[in-house]
């Protein structure tokens, strides 16, 4: 018994080890809708964990219903059969990834909504924005006036959006362990230069670039990582080269690699919300390409 394709990297090996180079003799080009027969005695469920030689992948993929029967895959849509997800931005600031974000949700590049922002700062250029395009906007943390939600408080109610996965875009403050632990592998954050440098507490924002050109790197970039209970200190999930010129200012090169975050963070929240992210085995989370899943990034 076997699963018949290798859509999402699942072939009857189970998901083959993206270190691996890995052409799968039976695969069938994303070219036409089509039906894929899944004829597997593999029980597929969400976080799906299973051994096969020395090979044991988590697959986030997995829960988009594998059970025995037939699926349809489209060229142009594995949202066709994937459920929109419902996302949480936090911003302290401008916000503009928030607004980037935003953008790609209502023109459809990210199968999920905003259903809800939170922010320390209610009076942010980010906060704003949602109140004009009429997402809720939260408090968080709890503030000595008594404003805003304690964290206890704020997973409820991010529960009671049903909130798939949470996305920090220049949230400025450190993650209660309990949201963390509410919510397992679906937190990201974006920061503006290669981790794991320049990266901690204290690196934010202007000195982040000023760090950064102060080094005599010669190159930045974003990185998206999950985040955990340390500042950036998560695995990391996609990252982008952003060269530091001669005569740069700290300005210019945030100018340049806030451009990159944009984009960047478009395409890995849209794969997030295709349920493309597959864990290696040694935890490193990877991006699979949408036109071909047998790719990694
Ligand atoms: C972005 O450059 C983001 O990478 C950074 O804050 C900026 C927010 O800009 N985040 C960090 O430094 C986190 N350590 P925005 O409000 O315009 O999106």
């Amino acid at each position: 018994m076997e699963i018949q394709s290798s859509i999402f990297g699942i072939s009857s090996f189970g998901i083959h080890n993206p270190k691996t180079p890995f052409f799968p003799s039976k695969a069938t080009p994303l070219s036409a809708p089509k039906q894929v027969l899944f004829k597997t005695h593999f029980s597929l469920s969400s976080n799906l964990s299973f051994t096969k030689q020395t090979l044991k992948v988590s697959a986030s993929v997995a829960k988009v219903e594998c059970e025995i029967g037939t699926i349809n895959i489209f060229e142009d849509g594995l949202k066709r059969k994937i459920r929109k997800k419902n996302l949480a931005v936090f911003v302290s600031g401008g916000g503009s990834n928030f607004k980037s974000l935003h953008e790609a949700t209502v023109n459809g590049f990210i199968h999920g909504d905003i259903s809800v922002l939170v922010t320390n700062k209610p009076d942010c250029g980010g906060a704003e924005f949602a109140r004009d395009k009429g997402i809720p906007v939260i408090s968080f943390p709890k503030l000595k006036d008594g404003s805003g939600l304690s964290s206890h408080v704020l997973v409820t109610a991010l529960r009671s959006y049903k909130v798939d996965f949470i996305l920090l875009a220049g949230f400025l403050k450190l993650l209660p362990a309990e949201l963390i632990k509410a919510y397992p592998r679906s937190i990201l954050n974006i920061h503006p230069s290669l981790l794991p440098a320049f990266g901690g507490k204290g690196y934010y924002g202007m000195k982040v670039h000023e760090a950064v050109i102060a080094s005599g790197a010669r190159y930045s970039g974003p990185t998206i990582h999950y985040v955990d209970e340390e500042y950036d200190r998560g695995r990391i999930l996609a990252q982008r080269i952003v060269p530091v010129l001669a005569n740069d200012t700290a300005e210019e090169l945030a100018g340049r690699v806030l451009h990159e975050e944009h984009k960047l963070y478009q395409e890995v929240v849209a794969a997030l919300c295709e349920d493309r992210i597959i864990w290696r085995e040694d935890g490193v989370p990877l991006i699979q390409c949408k036109e071909n899943p047998n790719l990694y990034m």
